[in-house]
């Protein structure tokens, strides 16, 4: 048996197609290696969409080298080096890193096992980046490895919308959605397995559009409301979403079906009216505002965290003072915050008023600030409080078991440890930085 070593950079696609590629060399006789050290193979699946996170990448393979070099001739370590930095530099990746042997785009892993028998066979390197996402979800093997209780499902790929910061139009192509009855059948196979969430991961997932089972194209709202049927299948959520493409079917959604978790991350990046056109975001800050109020009509208790991006080419103090006051309208539950990093191939980059570095800084922090103040109150406002946990795992102490929130906090609880797989109604006890502890409430009826 040869072991086979991923790591994976950046986002929740990449976890999901580090999954698939395993489940792909496994027929080929892969099985998981603990470290690269260890491995006969190692595949960094790669992201290209901060500078900073592509940079790793090349000082993990100058890493790479050195194991690789000093197993001597005969005792090879096979590099390989997928995703979308692999996408994005494709031959200057083997140009600057000669140890590589392969590189991979995101559309065309399921080639791996073709590309890892023509260098043993011939010797050098193996190169694919094209972008027949339609052959490759046909291509990859039907069985599924564990997942445990919680599972990510590709259920759409690529953008359309190219913001004018952003590397994913060009690294994972144009918009693709699977049809539905492909991902119904994958997702029935995952619950069978166990599986008791899941969550539906597409760059814009919302612009879901795959064929449906009547032939017409359907919405996210229609899949969400097809796979929640599922027998077993207790939680979705669906990541990452476009304001733009927040149909009033979905909006209702959130209404209407029990499974659909009370959580949404939906991306403004900032606040400013000027900002949002040059970062060809296509609406306002009121249009986003305006949305967020029909979203929590139609479920009061959703929660919703954002992406930012502060210190784009031309934001002046008044264009972020209007992000702020965006965050201080709407009040989100998380964040994630980035210091605009140019891309190379995007328009944005290209732009003549870029900021300086120590601007950047400060209102990265003076947004964190606000965006944690916010988060530490919605963390809060949870004691007290009762709530449905998925438990997925045994915790450190004997009996206890550490489960998930609607709101995917972790939330501990004691005396639940026979409990994984199951989903509980539970009083919050105590607030953590990055936990809830929580009590088991015997007698509550479940929630599903
Ligand atoms: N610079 C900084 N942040 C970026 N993001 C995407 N591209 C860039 C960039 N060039 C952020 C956006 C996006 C998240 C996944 O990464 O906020 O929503
Ligand atoms: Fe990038 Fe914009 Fe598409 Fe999101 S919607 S992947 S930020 S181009």
């Amino acid at each position: 048996m040869k072991k086979l070593f991923i790591k994976t950079y950046g986002c929740q696609m990449n976890v999901y197609d580090s999954g698939r590629m395993a489940e792909l060399l496994a027929p080929i006789g892969y099985g998981p290696a603990d470290a690269p050290e260890d491995a006969d193979m190692v595949i960094l699946n790669t992201c290209h969409i901060r500078e900073k996170a592509a940079e790793k990448v090349y000082s993990e393979l100058g890493r790479l080298k050195k194991i690789k070099d000093a197993r001597g001739p005969g005792a090879n370590l096979t590099i390989a080096v997928a995703g979308c930095v692999a996408q994005a530099e494709g031959e200057e990746i083997v140009a600057r890193a000669p140890q590589v042997d392969i590189v991979v785009g995101p559309q065309s892993y399921h080639r791996l096992p073709e590309m890892i028998a023509k260098i043993s066979r011939a010797g050098g390197h193996a190169l694919e980046t094209d972008f027949p996402a339609l052959e490759k979800f046909d291509a990859l093997p039907k069985e599924i490895a564990a997942h445990g209780v919680s599972a990510f499902l590709t259920v759409q790929e690529g953008c359309d919308k190219f913001c004018t910061f952003c590397v994913v139009p060009y690294t994972r192509g144009s918009e693709y959605s699977r049809p539905v009855l492909q991902i119904e059948e994958e997702a029935r196979r995952l619950v069978a397995g166990g599986v008791r969430e899941l969550t539906l991961l597409g760059q814009n997932v919302n612009a879901f559009d795959g064929e449906g089972p009547d032939g017409a194209d359907w919405s996210l709202a229609r899949l969400l409301d097809r796979l929640a049927r599922i027998e077993g299948l207790a939680r979705l959520r669906y990541t990452t979403s476009h304001p733009r493409d927040m149909g009033a079917d979905l909006i209702a959604a959130h209404g209407d079906l029990d499974a659909l978790m009370p959580y949404l991350h939906l991306p403004v990046q900032s606040g400013s009216d000027a900002i949002l056109a040059a970062m060809n975001r296509q609406h306002t800050g009121d249009d986003y505002r305006r949305l967020v109020e029909r979203i929590r009509a139609a479920r009061p208790d959703i929660a919703l965290s954002s992406d930012f991006i502060v210190g784009f080419p031309g934001e002046s103090d008044k264009d972020f003072e209007a992000t702020l006051r965006l965050v201080r309208d709407v009040r989100f539950a998380g964040a994630f915050s980035f210091k605009y990093s140019p891309r190379p191939g995007t328009p944005a980059a290209a732009a003549r008023k870029h900021l300086p570095e120590h601007v950047k800084d400060e209102r990265l922090q003076a947004l964190n600030a606000l965006l944690i103040e916010q988060q530490d109150a919605f963390k809060q406002a949870c004691q007290g409080r009762e709530m449905d946990v998925l438990f997925e795992k045994p915790g450190r102490n004997a009996g206890q078991a550490v489960g998930r929130s609607p709101y995917l906090q972790a939330v501990h609880v004691d005396g639940a440890a026979d409990l994984i797989g199951a989903i509980r109604r539970v009083r919050v006890e105590a607030v953590y930085p990055n936990s809830l502890k929580g009590s088991l409430l015997r007698d509550k009826a479940l929630a599903h």
